[in-house]
């Protein structure tokens, strides 16, 4: 098969890398980068940690309004399906590259693969929440990370087409965490930092950077902590952040965004992580750091019932308090699948390509397709 995978943000980059590996033994994939995400902190970094192929194409789109940056998108991801005329489209996660390829691929009838889908915050006010809801909408195929995020879907009537394979993200772990820790110690020597003696932070959620009494609770409970915080900043949360003109304690670290590597290597020696990042609470869950999520809700609801994650939002007292008391102890179960997600999708997709507007046979859904595919790369129970 001929298969185009669009990309453009930093996780669609890490989420790219298992899959792309597994299906190119077999197939001939077609990477192309929306340029959603373009400084070198933030896009080529990623391609030179993960071997990921250089794109195929680079549509070049860039930063600007939601509906010009997806409408650019769209416009330019149509030329290239016309052009490449492939048998399916991937896209994956929750951004307006998702959503555009989403969109392109489905006025093409160009069968669409989601991956990781279902996931829900039950919240429309994130973007990200109406970009997965159209692109849940229009695929054909859905792979889930979680048992849940299948429920999701059955919820919204859609039960065709759906496999849960665990999560791709836990594939990139599997694979590149021997590489990360490789470099951890020299890294955090260079940061000054012992392991278990500091909290890594992320925050980027237009939810949180675009309204100035969120991020500034977010500092102040940060400015709170006594303890040293590395926090690699994201772009938009350093604009922000000097558009309010807020404060961050000596104590904080102000980074560059880092690489894929090095910031394994950071999560995996936290001593707690506090994020509004969904990769980054999914990776201090693999690697059984703490994680305090700053968001009122989130879409892995599962991390915060087995006891591993709490919601604190932006209210600075809810953060140190957290900080203070938060410690998980109990098991991990493996919710997000086994780390081999990427494989079962790769076998899947050359098991039965998918067809534009397919009606699965229930049967065939969940008789064939999952045990052949799954059987052979069978999930833990
Ligand atoms: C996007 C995704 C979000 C995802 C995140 C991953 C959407 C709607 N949002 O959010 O779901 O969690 O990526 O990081 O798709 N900027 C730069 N350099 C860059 C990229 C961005 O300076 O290389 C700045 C620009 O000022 C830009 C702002 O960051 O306007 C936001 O970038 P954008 O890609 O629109 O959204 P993210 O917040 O990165
Ligand atoms: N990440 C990274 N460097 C950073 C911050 C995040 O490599 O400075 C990685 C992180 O480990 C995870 C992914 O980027 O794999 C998450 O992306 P992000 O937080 O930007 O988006 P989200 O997951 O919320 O969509």
């Amino acid at each position: 098969m001929k298969i185009v995978s669009v990309v453009g943000a930093r996780p669609e980059f890490i989420q790219a890398a298992p899959v792309s590996f597994a299906l190119r033994r077999e197939h001939r994939e077609v990477l192309v980068h929306t340029g959603q995400h373009y400084d070198d902190a933030m896009s080529r970094v990623f391609f030179e940690d993960l071997n990921l192929p250089a794109p195929d194409y680079h549509l070049g789109v860039g930063s600007g309004p939601h509906g010009r940056q997806t409408g650019e998108m769209m416009a330019r991801l149509e030329e290239v399906l016309l052009r490449e005329r492939p048998d399916l489209v991937i896209v994956r996660g929750d951004t307006n590259s998702t959503l555009a390829g989403a969109l392109a691929a489905a006025k093409l009838h160009i069968p669409l693969v989601h991956i990781e889908a279902g996931e829900r915050s039950f919240n429309k006010f994130m973007p990200e929440e109406i970009n997965r809801l159209v692109a849940d909408r229009l695929a054909d195929l859905h792979f889930c990370i979680t048992r849940r995020a299948v429920k999701h879907l059955a919820r919204e009537g859609i039960t065709e087409g759906v496999f849960f394979v665990g999560d791709v993200m836990l594939d990139a772990v599997r694979i590149y965490l021997p590489r990360a820790m490789e470099r951890a110690l020299d890294l955090l020597g260079r940061l000054h930092v012992e392991p278990r003696s500091y909290l890594l932070v992320t925050v980027h959620r237009a939810g949180n950077t675009d309204n100035p009494q969120r991020l500034a609770g977010i500092l102040s409970g940060l400015n709170a902590i006594p303890e040293p915080i590395l926090f690699p900043v994201h772009p938009r949360t350093r604009q922000a952040i000097a558009r309010y003109g807020l404060q961050a304690g000596p104590h904080i670290r102000m980074l560059e965004p880092v690489g894929y590597l090095d910031m394994l290597a950071l999560e995996a020696h936290a001593r707690m992580i506090l994020t509004d990042s969904g990769g980054v609470q999914r990776e201090a869950y693999f690697l059984g750091v703490p994680c305090l999520t700053l968001r009122e809700e989130t879409e892995l609801m599962e991390t915060v019932e087995v006891g591993w994650n709490r919601l604190v939002g932006t209210d600075p007292r809810r953060i140190l308090e957290g900080w203070q008391f938060f410690r998980p102890a109990g098991p991990r179960p493996p919710l997000f699948g086994d780390g081999h997600a990427a494989e079962r999708i790769a076998a899947i997709l050359g098991q039965s390509p998918p067809r534009f507007g397919q009606h699965y046979r229930r049967s065939e859904t969940i008789g064939r397709l999952v045990q052949e595919a799954m059987g052979r790369i069978p999930l833990p129970s």
